[in-house]
């Protein structure tokens, strides 16, 4: 197709359902609901053990007990770790959101037992790296009341991480109390991004990817071709998924497919758009693949950010929510000709490379380019 006729078939398509997205208005509604359901970090303190930095993995624990005459029902878990983490409720675990060093938020849900209960956290950071583990927990007794609990001195600490520990009936009486070391917002955590409902995904979380065929940094010459990107995201134990928001833009253009269902197309530089998709019930996972075009010879990139929002099995008023962008990685890319059904959700892309990683946003030589929502959410 010629490139002007390619150019204004898309913009027709594209010009149905946009409106330009405002990062600010992100973060208002984030605040809102935040504020409402009580899942912000602003009274939690980040704690870590007193041991020598370094890659120990270290426990944590925190024991909870309702007011006399309350039943325990329910928790919302809002944690970020600097580093990795495993989170465990009553020694169920419950997940190990994607390690970072620039840490989001991820958003658990658990059933709770009536009396006793424990929280139990594994965490990691990598050598060189200040550690930190911050969370707010919202807990829902019988009665529909609720209180929040947060990450301080009450949480006990040990490192090296025993084996056994997230078990309810472990001895932990030799154990310290947690060490704070920071309240939120201060460096070098300062504040995070949190998971909204419904999801966003935040550009400020968002990688320019390429194929490993040409080296990172020498991406300025690349002939007219075209490439395909893979990644797969599986739901956290327990959790189906809800739905998903998708930051996407290439150089030149891209068509973007969730679980094998074509969402969208653009083919501007300088306007990313954000999409949501609703996840059909039962879902397994998540196949983010995006066709990039290069239609002239120049810089080659995709940018990708994902959000994605989940439900436990068998409870609607609880979202799960969780980032999945930090690195290039699990992206995987082609590096010859493209198979049929690369898109669908069932072709084996093992033997394919992964993605190398250009750079996290704002990436030269693409910048700030504007992020415009398109609508409706798309069934997947
Ligand atoms: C959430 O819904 C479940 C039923 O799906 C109910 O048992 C539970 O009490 C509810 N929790 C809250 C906090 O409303
Ligand atoms: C996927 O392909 C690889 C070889 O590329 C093969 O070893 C593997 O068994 C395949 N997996 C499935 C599920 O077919």
């Amino acid at each position: 197709m010629n490139p002007l006729i390619f150019v204004c078939t898309l913009f027709t398509v594209l010009a149905a359902g946009l409106s330009i997205v405002d990062e600010s208005a992100f973060d208002t509604s984030l605040s809102a609901r935040q504020d409402a359901d009580g899942l912000i970090y602003t009274s939690s303190s980040w704690i870590w053990t007193d041991a020598a930095s370094g890659s120990t993995p270290r426990a944590f624990r925190k024991d909870l007990s309702p007011p006399f005459g309350k039943s325990l029902v329910a928790a919302d878990i809002l944690i970020s770790v600097f580093g990795s983490l495993s989170l465990y409720v009553n020694g169920a675990f419950l997940g190990d959101p994607a390690s970072t060093t620039t840490p989001s938020a991820a958003v658990f849900c658990a059933d709770l037992l009536p009396s006793e209960n424990v929280f139990a956290v594994e965490a990691s950071t990598v050598d060189g790296f200040v550690g930190g583990l911050i969370a707010t927990i919202l807990v829902t007794y019988s009665d529909g009341t609720t209180d929040t609990i947060v990450s301080d001195s009450s949480w006990l600490s040990f490192a090296p991480a025993p084996a056994g520990f997230e078990q309810p009936a472990f001895d932990d009486t030799e154990w310290l109390p947690a060490t704070t070391i920071g309240t939120y917002g201060e460096a070098p955590w300062d504040e995070l991004l949190l998971p909204q409902n419904p999801p966003a995904a935040f550009t400020t979380d968002a990688v320019w990817v390429w194929t490993d065929v040409i080296p990172a940094g020498a991406f300025t010459a690349v002939p007219p071709s075209q490439r395909a990107f893979r990644a797969t995201f599986p739901p956290l134990p327990g959790q189906t998924l809800g739905a998903g928001s998708i930051i996407v833009n290439a150089a030149d253009a891209y068509t973007l497919y969730v679980n094998g269902v074509e969402v969208g197309s653009g083919f501007d530089q300088t306007q990313a758009q954000v999409y949501q998709v609703n996840f059909a019930p039962g879902e397994a996972e998540v196949l983010v693949a995006v066709l990039a075009t290069k239609v002239s010879t120049g810089d080659a990139g995709v940018l990708v950010s994902v959000a994605l929002n989940m439900a436990p099995s068998g409870r609607a008023n609880c979202t799960a929510g969780l980032f999945y962008t930090a690195t290039a990685a699990p992206w995987k890319s082609t590096t010859g000709a493209i198979p049929a059904g690369w898109q669908l959700p069932g072709f084996n892309d093992s033997a394919w490379p992964e993605a190398v990683l250009e750079g996290t946003w704002p990436t030269a030589p693409w910048g700030t380019p504007s992020v415009v929502a398109v609508s409706p959410p798309v069934d997947v």
